[in-house]
Protein backbone atom coordinates (compact mmCIF):
# COMPACT_ATOMS: atom_id res chain seq x y z
CA UNK A 1 0.00 0.00 0.00
CA UNK A 2 1.41 3.82 -1.20
CA UNK A 3 1.15 6.70 1.16
CA UNK A 4 -0.57 9.66 -0.30
CA UNK A 5 1.50 12.68 0.99
CA UNK A 6 -0.63 15.39 1.96
CA UNK A 7 0.43 18.68 1.04
CA UNK A 8 -2.45 20.24 2.09
CA UNK A 9 -2.10 18.71 5.76
CA UNK A 10 1.91 19.32 6.18
CA UNK A 11 1.03 23.23 4.52
CA UNK A 12 -1.44 23.92 7.10
CA UNK A 13 0.72 22.51 9.77
CA UNK A 14 3.86 24.53 8.58
CA UNK A 15 1.20 27.82 8.50
CA UNK A 16 0.46 27.19 11.63
CA UNK A 17 3.81 27.29 12.95
CA UNK A 18 4.49 30.27 11.13
CA UNK A 19 1.29 31.97 12.99
CA UNK A 20 3.03 31.89 16.46
CA UNK A 21 6.12 33.23 14.91
CA UNK A 22 4.05 36.39 13.89
CA UNK A 23 2.41 36.51 17.19
CA UNK A 24 5.56 36.42 19.13
CA UNK A 25 6.85 38.99 16.51
CA UNK A 26 3.46 40.81 17.18
CA UNK A 27 4.17 41.48 20.56
CA UNK A 28 8.13 43.14 20.17
CA UNK A 29 5.38 45.67 18.03
CA UNK A 30 6.97 44.49 14.90
CA UNK A 31 3.94 42.46 11.70
CA UNK A 32 5.84 41.11 8.66
CA UNK A 33 4.98 42.58 5.17
CA UNK A 34 4.33 41.53 1.82
CA UNK A 35 4.13 43.63 -1.21
CA UNK A 36 2.24 41.92 -4.06
CA UNK A 37 2.16 42.89 -7.38
CA UNK A 38 -0.19 41.99 -10.41
CA UNK A 39 0.15 43.41 -13.71
CA UNK A 40 -3.38 42.56 -16.12
CA UNK A 41 -5.93 40.20 -15.64
CA UNK A 42 -4.39 36.73 -16.39
CA UNK A 43 -7.00 34.37 -14.76
CA UNK A 44 -4.84 31.75 -12.96
CA UNK A 45 -2.65 34.87 -11.49
CA UNK A 46 -5.61 36.46 -10.25
CA UNK A 47 -6.20 33.20 -7.97
CA UNK A 48 -2.56 32.94 -6.95
CA UNK A 49 -2.51 36.40 -6.08
CA UNK A 50 -5.83 36.13 -4.01
CA UNK A 51 -4.81 32.90 -2.60
CA UNK A 52 -1.59 34.38 -1.24
CA UNK A 53 -3.21 37.75 0.03
CA UNK A 54 -5.59 34.65 1.88
CA UNK A 55 -2.63 33.34 3.29
CA UNK A 56 -0.98 36.28 4.51
CA UNK A 57 -4.11 37.45 6.02
CA UNK A 58 -4.56 33.50 8.30
CA UNK A 59 -1.04 33.68 9.31
CA UNK A 60 -1.29 37.58 10.26
CA UNK A 61 1.49 38.86 7.73
CA UNK A 62 0.28 41.98 6.07
CA UNK A 63 -0.46 42.40 2.54
CA UNK A 64 -0.26 45.10 0.44
CA UNK A 65 -1.55 44.88 -2.98
CA UNK A 66 -0.61 46.22 -6.28
CA UNK A 67 -3.29 45.68 -9.14
CA UNK A 68 -1.97 47.31 -11.84
CA UNK A 69 -3.24 47.80 -15.72
CA UNK A 70 -1.82 45.50 -18.34
CA UNK A 71 -0.74 48.80 -20.04
CA UNK A 72 1.86 49.31 -17.52
CA UNK A 73 5.01 50.16 -18.86
CA UNK A 74 8.33 48.59 -17.73
CA UNK A 75 9.19 51.76 -16.22
CA UNK A 76 6.06 52.31 -14.42
CA UNK A 77 6.63 48.90 -12.74
CA UNK A 78 10.49 49.36 -12.25
CA UNK A 79 9.59 52.75 -10.07
CA UNK A 80 7.28 50.89 -7.75
CA UNK A 81 9.94 48.21 -7.38
CA UNK A 82 12.26 50.62 -5.95
CA UNK A 83 9.90 52.13 -3.85
CA UNK A 84 9.11 49.25 -2.45
CA UNK A 85 13.00 48.25 -1.74
CA UNK A 86 13.43 51.73 -0.14
CA UNK A 87 10.19 50.96 2.25
CA UNK A 88 11.59 49.69 5.57
CA UNK A 89 8.01 48.41 6.18
CA UNK A 90 7.80 46.10 3.36
CA UNK A 91 9.42 43.04 3.61
CA UNK A 92 8.78 40.95 0.52
CA UNK A 93 8.21 42.02 -2.77
CA UNK A 94 6.01 39.56 -4.96
CA UNK A 95 5.58 40.25 -8.52
CA UNK A 96 3.50 37.71 -10.01
CA UNK A 97 4.75 36.13 -13.44
CA UNK A 98 3.71 35.86 -16.16
CA UNK A 99 4.24 39.20 -17.16
CA UNK A 100 2.34 40.89 -20.12
CA UNK A 101 5.16 40.68 -23.18
CA UNK A 102 6.08 44.29 -23.28
CA UNK A 103 7.97 43.95 -19.86
CA UNK A 104 10.98 42.31 -19.27
CA UNK A 105 10.86 39.78 -16.79
CA UNK A 106 14.35 39.21 -16.08
CA UNK A 107 14.76 43.23 -15.44
CA UNK A 108 11.88 42.95 -13.34
CA UNK A 109 13.16 40.44 -11.42
CA UNK A 110 16.73 41.86 -11.02
CA UNK A 111 15.44 44.77 -9.77
CA UNK A 112 13.84 43.37 -6.51
CA UNK A 113 16.38 44.07 -3.90
CA UNK A 114 17.76 40.48 -2.74
CA UNK A 115 16.96 41.13 0.67
CA UNK A 116 13.18 41.16 0.13
CA UNK A 117 12.99 38.70 -2.76
CA UNK A 118 10.74 36.05 -1.26
CA UNK A 119 10.15 34.79 -4.30
CA UNK A 120 13.58 33.50 -4.43
CA UNK A 121 14.13 34.37 -8.39
CA UNK A 122 16.67 37.34 -8.08
CA UNK A 123 20.15 35.94 -9.89
CA UNK A 124 22.15 36.25 -6.28
CA UNK A 125 19.51 34.21 -4.65
CA UNK A 126 19.92 31.70 -7.29
CA UNK A 127 23.47 32.02 -6.82
CA UNK A 128 23.62 31.62 -3.58
CA UNK A 129 21.91 28.49 -3.50
CA UNK A 130 24.22 27.19 -5.90
CA UNK A 131 26.84 27.44 -3.68
CA UNK A 132 25.84 26.84 -0.25
CA UNK A 133 25.18 30.17 1.19
CA UNK A 134 21.69 31.94 3.21
CA UNK A 135 19.04 33.20 0.53
CA UNK A 136 15.59 32.99 -0.21
CA UNK A 137 15.03 29.96 -2.54
CA UNK A 138 12.13 29.65 -4.55
CA UNK A 139 9.37 28.23 -3.08
CA UNK A 140 8.01 25.04 -4.99
CA UNK A 141 11.12 22.99 -4.72
CA UNK A 142 11.84 24.01 -1.14
CA UNK A 143 7.97 23.29 -0.57
CA UNK A 144 8.92 19.69 -1.69
CA UNK A 145 12.17 18.92 0.38
CA UNK A 146 9.74 20.10 3.39
CA UNK A 147 6.78 17.54 2.10
CA UNK A 148 10.02 14.49 2.13
CA UNK A 149 10.90 15.75 5.16
CA UNK A 150 8.12 15.74 6.96
CA UNK A 151 7.02 12.65 5.56
CA UNK A 152 9.81 11.41 7.13
CA UNK A 153 11.31 10.12 3.27
CA UNK A 154 15.19 10.26 3.49
CA UNK A 155 16.74 11.96 0.96
CA UNK A 156 20.47 11.30 1.47
CA UNK A 157 22.19 8.81 -0.53
CA UNK A 158 18.90 8.51 -3.23
CA UNK A 159 18.67 8.34 -6.46
CA UNK A 160 16.91 11.69 -7.34
CA UNK A 161 15.46 12.13 -11.10
CA UNK A 162 14.03 15.62 -11.84
CA UNK A 163 12.61 15.96 -15.04
CA UNK A 164 12.10 19.64 -16.13
CA UNK A 165 15.34 22.19 -15.85
CA UNK A 166 12.98 25.36 -15.54
CA UNK A 167 14.61 28.48 -13.15
CA UNK A 168 11.59 28.23 -11.17
CA UNK A 169 11.28 24.45 -10.15
CA UNK A 170 13.57 21.99 -11.94
CA UNK A 171 16.74 23.80 -11.39
CA UNK A 172 16.41 24.46 -8.13
CA UNK A 173 14.86 21.40 -7.31
CA UNK A 174 17.68 19.79 -8.29
CA UNK A 175 19.94 21.92 -6.21
CA UNK A 176 18.08 21.48 -3.21
CA UNK A 177 18.48 17.41 -3.76
CA UNK A 178 22.21 17.85 -3.80
CA UNK A 179 22.27 19.66 -0.95
CA UNK A 180 19.97 17.15 1.10
CA UNK A 181 22.80 14.58 -0.09
CA UNK A 182 21.08 13.13 -3.00
CA UNK A 183 22.47 11.89 -6.36
CA UNK A 184 20.65 13.95 -8.75
CA UNK A 185 19.78 13.79 -12.16
CA UNK A 186 17.99 16.16 -14.50
CA UNK A 187 16.15 15.06 -17.58
CA UNK A 188 14.81 17.11 -20.26
CA UNK A 189 13.05 17.73 -23.32
CA UNK A 190 16.08 16.23 -25.38
CA UNK A 191 16.80 13.64 -22.38
CA UNK A 192 17.61 10.15 -24.84
CA UNK A 193 15.58 7.58 -23.13
CA UNK A 194 13.66 8.89 -20.65
CA UNK A 195 11.91 6.16 -19.21
CA UNK A 196 15.07 4.60 -18.72
CA UNK A 197 16.55 7.17 -16.86
CA UNK A 198 13.46 7.88 -14.47
CA UNK A 199 12.94 4.30 -13.65
CA UNK A 200 16.35 4.62 -11.50
CA UNK A 201 15.02 6.92 -9.80
CA UNK A 202 14.48 6.07 -5.74
CA UNK A 203 12.38 9.91 -5.60
CA UNK A 204 11.24 10.91 -9.44
CA UNK A 205 10.26 14.65 -9.08
CA UNK A 206 8.41 15.37 -12.12
CA UNK A 207 7.61 19.39 -13.43
CA UNK A 208 7.21 18.96 -17.21
CA UNK A 209 4.01 20.38 -18.01
CA UNK A 210 2.53 17.68 -19.61
CA UNK A 211 -1.24 16.33 -18.24
CA UNK A 212 -0.95 12.84 -17.25
CA UNK A 213 2.51 12.35 -19.07
CA UNK A 214 4.71 10.04 -16.80
CA UNK A 215 2.48 6.38 -16.55
CA UNK A 216 3.63 3.39 -14.63
CA UNK A 217 6.58 2.81 -17.19
CA UNK A 218 8.80 5.72 -16.25
CA UNK A 219 8.56 4.50 -12.54
CA UNK A 220 10.74 1.77 -9.99
CA UNK A 221 8.74 -0.45 -7.99
CA UNK A 222 8.48 1.20 -4.52
CA UNK A 223 9.77 4.77 -5.78
CA UNK A 224 8.58 7.80 -4.57
CA UNK A 225 6.83 10.45 -7.13
CA UNK A 226 6.39 14.18 -6.62
CA UNK A 227 3.90 16.04 -9.01
CA UNK A 228 4.60 19.92 -9.59
CA UNK A 229 1.73 19.53 -12.59
CA UNK A 230 -1.30 21.33 -12.54
CA UNK A 231 -3.90 21.13 -15.73
CA UNK A 232 -7.56 21.28 -15.74
CA UNK A 233 -9.09 19.06 -18.28
CA UNK A 234 -12.06 19.47 -19.60
CA UNK A 235 -15.03 18.84 -17.43
CA UNK A 236 -12.85 21.10 -14.95
CA UNK A 237 -11.26 18.43 -12.93
CA UNK A 238 -7.74 18.77 -11.93
CA UNK A 239 -4.47 16.46 -13.06
CA UNK A 240 -0.96 16.68 -12.63
CA UNK A 241 1.77 15.30 -15.22
CA UNK A 242 2.03 12.17 -13.68
CA UNK A 243 -1.06 9.61 -14.32
CA UNK A 244 -1.87 8.93 -10.94
CA UNK A 245 -4.26 5.81 -10.83
CA UNK A 246 -1.83 4.36 -13.37
CA UNK A 247 1.33 5.38 -11.24
CA UNK A 248 0.25 5.03 -7.86
CA UNK A 249 0.06 1.60 -7.20
CA UNK A 250 3.61 1.16 -7.84
CA UNK A 251 5.39 3.96 -5.58
CA UNK A 252 6.17 4.04 -1.83
CA UNK A 253 4.35 7.60 -1.38
CA UNK A 254 2.48 9.44 -3.99
CA UNK A 255 1.36 13.28 -3.91
CA UNK A 256 -1.94 13.93 -5.52
CA UNK A 257 -3.22 16.79 -7.48
CA UNK A 258 -4.70 18.90 -6.25
CA UNK A 259 -3.90 18.75 -2.48
CA UNK A 260 0.21 17.67 -2.71
CA UNK A 261 2.59 20.29 -4.01
CA UNK A 262 0.13 22.96 -4.89
CA UNK A 263 -0.72 24.35 -1.00
CA UNK A 264 3.19 24.03 -0.04
CA UNK A 265 3.89 26.90 -2.52
CA UNK A 266 2.21 29.55 -0.78
CA UNK A 267 3.19 28.21 2.65
CA UNK A 268 6.82 28.30 1.86
CA UNK A 269 5.91 32.03 0.58
CA UNK A 270 4.86 32.82 4.00
CA UNK A 271 7.51 31.13 5.59
CA UNK A 272 10.04 32.97 3.32
CA UNK A 273 8.02 36.59 4.25
CA UNK A 274 8.31 35.53 7.92
CA UNK A 275 12.12 34.80 7.73
CA UNK A 276 11.96 38.23 6.08
CA UNK A 277 10.35 39.63 9.30
CA UNK A 278 12.58 38.42 11.52
N1 LIG B 1 3.79 32.39 -11.44
C1 LIG B 1 3.69 31.03 -11.31
N2 LIG B 1 4.31 30.63 -10.19
C2 LIG B 1 4.82 31.72 -9.60
C3 LIG B 1 5.56 31.95 -8.40
O1 LIG B 1 5.90 31.03 -7.65
N3 LIG B 1 5.86 33.23 -8.14
C4 LIG B 1 5.52 34.26 -8.96
N4 LIG B 1 5.90 35.50 -8.62
N5 LIG B 1 4.84 34.09 -10.07
C5 LIG B 1 4.49 32.83 -10.38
Amino acid sequence: MYQIIDGKAISTQLKDELKERVSALKEQGKQPCLAVILVGEDPASTVYVGNKKKACEYIGIKSLSYELPESTTQEELLALIGKLNDDDSVNGILVQLPLPKHIDEDAVIQAISPKKDVDGFHPQSVGALCIGQPGFVSCTPAGIIELLKRSNIEIAGKECVVIGRSNIVGKPMSLLMLRENATVTICHSKTRDLKEVARRADILIVAIGKPKMITAEYVKEGAVVIDVGIHRLEGKKLCGDVDFDDVAPHTSAITPVPGGVGPMTIAMLMKNCVDAGE
